[in-house]
């Protein structure tokens, strides 16, 4: 018997960092203020977006020379909209888990249950130097995650919590009051053995980079079949996958803008982001990370956003994204040069194709059963 397709989800990435989300010095009509990001949230929850993910950088560099701390900038887009869920990015290290749980509980008091963190393990040493922070090898930070996620979920459910781990302990801790609603959803990224296993695990979403739907397949049915070996219990990780959009009336327009992002690339800043995430990539004993195998070319994306290849006519682009759906995505997160006017285009253009699609499809399964 054929399921019934769920509806795949929508995220953008929130621009607050400046710069955009390609290094290059094509015109981007994207602005990292909070007026722009405000009216952008709005936009996109209008035009049927169901997320979006605002970012944690310390220090400037690489294109970005300023950035917006994340979870403030987090509760601001929710109180300036009704339904778009917000996710946080947040580096444990810099945060702990006494204090996050308290700040999310907070919020969804504030605003309702629409708030979430994507929990981030740390890519960038020289960040973590600057800000006198421990830098940890590749796996302890991962170790040090799900400790992390452990306790925060231990805090908003328990009202004597202990816990004895290796990074955090709690004594009989009551947190008050609780999140309002359903525990708040936990997204993680990263893409390594560790990262795999962390969501396999305990995460509810999977963030990975920018990939082919064969490229994403291997690493869904390796979760999956990690999630049998640890016995996992309830439902099972969720998957998100970055793309950098470019939507055009015709593929060749799409392509050209593409081409356009690439000649203006900025090749210092790119070769040293891919310096600096090379040696994150590598970093992980398997040699797996994120950045692992991106070329010069991908990282002109920071996350490798163009491997999606998102970048063609609505219809292309819609069956492209059945294509991830089906290789196991369950959410595309989202980046374009002009945010309010692509996030619009894309809610006018592109999701309504997408939902065409899910429905045929749900029509052919009832008609086999
Ligand atoms: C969709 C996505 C969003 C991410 N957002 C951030 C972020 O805001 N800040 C950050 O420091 N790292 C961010 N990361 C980086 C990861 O947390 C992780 O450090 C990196 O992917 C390296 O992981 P790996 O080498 O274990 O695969 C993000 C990764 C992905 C896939």
């Amino acid at each position: 018997m054929n399921a019934k397709v769920e509806p795949i989800k929508f995220a953008y990435w929130v621009p607050n960092v400046s710069g955009g989300l390609v290094i290059s010095s094509v015109e981007q009509r994207t602005s990292w203020t909070p007026e722009y990001n405000r009216k952008l949230a709005q936009i996109a929850e209008a035009s049927g977006f169901d997320y979006a993910l605002s970012q944690i950088r310390f220090t400037a560099g690489y294109g970005a020379d300023n950035q917006h701390e994340s979870l403030s900038f987090t509760h601001d887009l929710l109180a300036h909209t009704e339904t778009l869920k917000v996710i946080a990015a947040v580096l444990p290290g810099p945060w702990n888990p006494a204090l996050l749980s308290k700040q999310i509980a907070t919020i969804t008091h504030l605003v309702g249950p629409r708030v979430a963190v994507n929990i981030v393990s740390g890519w960038f040493r020289g960040e973590f130097t600057a800000i006198g922070e421990p830098w940890y090898d590749h796996d302890e930070r991962y170790r040090r995650s799900e400790e992390f996620i452990n306790t925060l979920r231990g805090i908003w459910s328990e009202d004597a919590f202990t816990f004895k781990g290796d990074f955090y302990r709690f004594h009989d801790y009551a947190q008050k009051p609780k999140p309002v609603g359903a525990l708040p959803e936990i997204f993680q990224g990263g893409s390594s053995r560790a990262a795999r296993d962390m969501a396999a695990r305990v995460s509810d979403w999977y963030f990975t980079n920018g990939n082919t739907p064969d490229g994403l397949k291997v690493q869904v049915d390796d979760i999956r079949g990690k999630e049998l070996a640890f016995g996992r219990k309830g439902p099972r990780a969720k998957i998100g996958i970055n793309a950098f959009g470019i939507v055009r009336a015709t593929e060749a327009e799409a392509k050209a803008e593409l081409q356009n992002v690439l000649d203006h690339a900025i090749p210092d800043a790119v070769r040293g982001f891919h310096h600096e995430v090379q040696n994150a990539g590598n970093a992980s004993p398997e040699r797996e990370g994120n950045w692992a195998k991106s070329t010069f070319q991908d990282l002109v994306q920071y996350n490798d956003g163009f491997r999606s290849n998102l970048i063609g006519t609505p219809e292309q682009v819609a069956e492209r994204i059945l294509g991830l759906k089906d290789a196991g995505a369950d959410l595309i997160l989202l980046g374009f040069l002009h945010f309010q006017e692509e996030v619009e285009f894309f809610g006018k253009h592109v999701i309504p194709l997408v939902r065409e699609l899910e429905a045929e499809r749900n029509r052919t399964a009832v008609a086999a059963e």
